[in-house]
C-alpha cells in the first residue's frame, strides 16, 4: 500500500476565534514560532508525505500565498543579509507540492474532503485536521500509515475521553480488538449524549482512508442540516466490506480549534522547546 498524499481540510470558517478570523484564517494562527498549519504539515513530511491537497474556500487565499514563494521579500531579505528568516518555511515549499481545492459551500467536513478527491492517485490516502495537534516521539500520521500498510485497512486516530466529553465527538462501536490499542470500529455515533456514547474512544484528526470514502460520501445522506459528515462515510464503509481500524494514539494532543485549547498548546511547546 502506498500513501503518498495527505488532505487537510480548512475551508471552514472558524467562528469559535472571531473576529480574528473575519481576515485571518485560523490554520494560520501561531503554535509559538510558527502558523499552526506549518506544524501539521511538517508532521506530514515527517511522515515520508511529499503531497499536500489543502482544502480552501475562496476568502482563504493567504493560506496559499503561506506556502508560496513571496519574492519580493526574499529580495529585500537577502540584500540586508536577512534570507534565514524565511529557510524553514522556503525549505518546505521546495520539497513539497501543494494543491488547493476549493470548497465553494459549507456544507460539512465529509463534503470537504469529496472536494480532493482528483488530488488523490493511489488506494489510499491520510486525512489531518489541522486543528489538532498531536506531539508524540514518532509522528502521528506515520503511525497511522504503518498500521494501515501492515493490516491493510482503513486506521482512523482515537483517544479515550472521560465520558462527559464524548458528546464533543465521534464515538466509536468496537468490534474485534486486535491489539491492547487496536481496535475493529463497526459503528460510530457522531457527538452522542454521554448515555448513548458507543464506547469513550474518541475519534480524533488523523486519518487514513481508502479512495473509496469518495463514493461513500456520495452515497450517504446528509444530516438535517445539510453537513456530510465523515463519520457517517467512514461508518458507511465499515457497514459495507471495508476493514476499519481505530487506533489509540499515545502522544499528548491538543484542540486548537479551540481558543482555551490553542492556549494550552502554546504554553505546553514552549515549556517543550
Ligand atoms: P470545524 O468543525 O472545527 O469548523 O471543522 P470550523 O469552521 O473550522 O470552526 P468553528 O467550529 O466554526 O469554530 C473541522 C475542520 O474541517 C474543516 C475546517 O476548516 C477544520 O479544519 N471544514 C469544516 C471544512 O474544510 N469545510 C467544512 O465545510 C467544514
Amino acid at each position: 500500500m502506498n500513501i503518498s498524499t495527505i488532505v487537510i481540510p480548512a475551508a471552514g470558517f472558524g467562528t469559535r476565534f472571531l473576529p480574528f478570523t473575519k481576515t485571518v484564517p485560523k490554520e494560520l494562527l501561531p503554535l509559538i514560532n510558527k502558523p499552526a498549519l506549518q506544524e501539521v504539515i511538517e508532521e506530514g513530511v515527517r511522515s515520508d508525505i511529499k503531497n499536500f491537497c489543502i482544502i480552501i474556500s475562496e476568502e482563504k487565499q493567504a493560506i496559499k500565498n503561506y506556502f508560496s514563494h513571496n519574492k519580493k521579500l526574499e529580495a529585500a531579505l537577502s540584500l540586508t543579509g536577512k534570507s534565514a528568516l524565511l529557510d524553514d518555511i522556503n525549505q518546505l515549499i521546495d520539497q513539497c507540492t501543494f494543491s488547493y481545492p476549493l470548497q465553494r459551500e459549507m456544507k460539512g467536513l465529509g463534503h470537504a474532503i469529496l472536494m480532493a478527491q482528483d488530488c488523490v492517485k493511489e488506494d489510499f490516502f491520510g486525512i489531518m485536521l489541522p486543528d489538532d495537534i498531536i506531539v508524540d516521539e514518532q509522528p502521528c500520521m506515520q503511525q497511522l500509515i504503518e498500521i494501515a500498510q501492515r493490516e491493510q485497512a482503513a486506521v482512523i486516530a482515537v483517544m479515550e475521553v472521560p465520558q462527559e466529553e464524548i458528546c464533543a465527538y465521534g464515538s466509536i462501536k468496537i468490534g474485534t480488538t486486535l491489539q491492547d490499542d487496536l481496535v475493529e470500529v463497526v459503528d460510530i455515533i457522531e457527538k452522542p449524549k454521554p448515555e448513548e456514547a458507543f464506547s469513550n474512544l474518541a475519534i480524533i484528526g488523523r486519518y487514513v482512508l481508502p479512495t473509496a470514502i469518495f463514493d461513500a460520501i456520495k452515497a450517504i445522506t446528509p444530516q438535517s442540516s445539510g453537513e456530510i459528515q465523515l463519520t457517517d462515510a467512514i461508518t458507511h464503509l465499515a457497514q459495507n466490506g471495508h476493514k476499519v481500524l481505530a487506533y489509540k494514539i499515545k502522544g499528548k494532543r491538543f484542540d486548537i480549534g479551540r481558543p482555551a485549547g490553542w492556549l494550552a498548546a502554546n504554553v505546553y511547546l514552549e515549556a517543550r522547546r
